[in-house]
């Protein structure tokens, strides 16, 4: 079997295994896949090592995702617009970096979710490696608007004008705001703030939301549940990071493969699991 792993630190509780094991039996696929626990100091070594002794690819997850972008000699678009890459291919010329975050979060509010982007106006809270790994794609799918709230404005007004461009050519209104004026009623509102505001609750108005505003949290499991329960309490529709997470893989696993898996299966047994 060819050999892929997740490369991160810590991966104890990465369900990305599990996820690509029944990627590789759904669809016949000789993938074998593991966890790569990097010491913080010893990414690249680490993952050099993985790559000589015969491995394929790799996912990266936290706190790696920029070091892992740094060290390709080749980069998806995705990839150099978030700056960072979840994804990597082990090319006989060098490494690809790609950046599937993005597209998973839009498959699964679009397909999963069956929730339109295109024409609407979607809220993105924060503006740290979690954003900006999913703006691009977000501004793909043609939205009306994207607001990008951070506690830090200069951190949102930085990622913006790095996607300026790309907004334009894609006619996406994109604006960076503070937390104060985020603005009201969004369509879709997605949570890249992390598992940071389980402590102090989530910093928006609840204005952001309206009746039935789709409301995503990035994260799953009890990470999400503080967000989750604010979005219910004030009408919006709450949505957990499981599909995201079996969309992401699913998209590297194309990458490494060249198959796409059905990810309806795997994320219904995952959600058995998980909740
Ligand atoms: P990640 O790479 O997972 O996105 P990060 O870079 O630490 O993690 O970013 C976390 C995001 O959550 C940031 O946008 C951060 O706001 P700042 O840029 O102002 O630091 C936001 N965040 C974390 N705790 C927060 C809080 N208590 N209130 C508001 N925003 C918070």
């Amino acid at each position: 079997a060819d050999r892929y792993a997740v490369a991160g630190n810590p991966v104890a509780h990465s369900r990305s295994p599990a996820i690509h094991a029944r990627f590789a039996a759904q669809t016949g696929q000789a993938v074998a896949y593991d966890r790569l626990l990097c010491p913080l100091d010893a990414f690249a070594d680490t993952v050099r090592a993985f790559a000589a002794s015969g491995a394929k690819g790799a996912n990266i997850t936290v706190p790696f995702k920029f070091e892992a972008f740094a060290l390709a000699t080749r980069r998806t678009p995705r990839a150099e617009l978030a700056e960072a890459a979840n994804t990597l291919r082990f090319d006989a010329d060098g490494w690809l970096a790609d950046n599937t975050d993005g597209v998973g979060l839009v498959r699964d509010i679009t397909v999963n979710a069956g929730v339109a982007l295109a024409g609407q106006r979607v809220l993105l809270l924060g503006a740290g490696g979690a954003s900006a790994g999913v703006l691009g794609p977000l501004i793909e799918a043609r939205p009306a608007e994207i607001v990008m709230a951070n506690r830090t404005v200069a951190k949102a007004e930085a990622i913006v004008a790095r996607h300026a461009d790309w907004a334009a050519q894609h006619g996406v209104r994109l604006a960076a705001r503070g937390l104060d004026d985020a603005g009201a009623a969004f369509d879709v509102f997605i949570n890249g703030t992390a598992a940071s505001l389980a402590g102090s609750g989530v910093p928006v108005s609840a204005a952001v939301l309206r009746p039935g505003t789709l409301a995503v949290d990035m994260m799953y499991g009890p990470a999400a549940r503080p967000f989750l329960d604010w979005v219910r309490a004030h009408g919006g529709e709450p949505r957990d990071g499981l599909g995201m997470l079996v969309e992401q893989a699913a998209e590297s696993f194309f990458l490494w493969r060249g198959v796409r898996p059905d990810t309806a299966p795997v994320l219904a047994a995952l959600r058995a699991e998980v909740d």
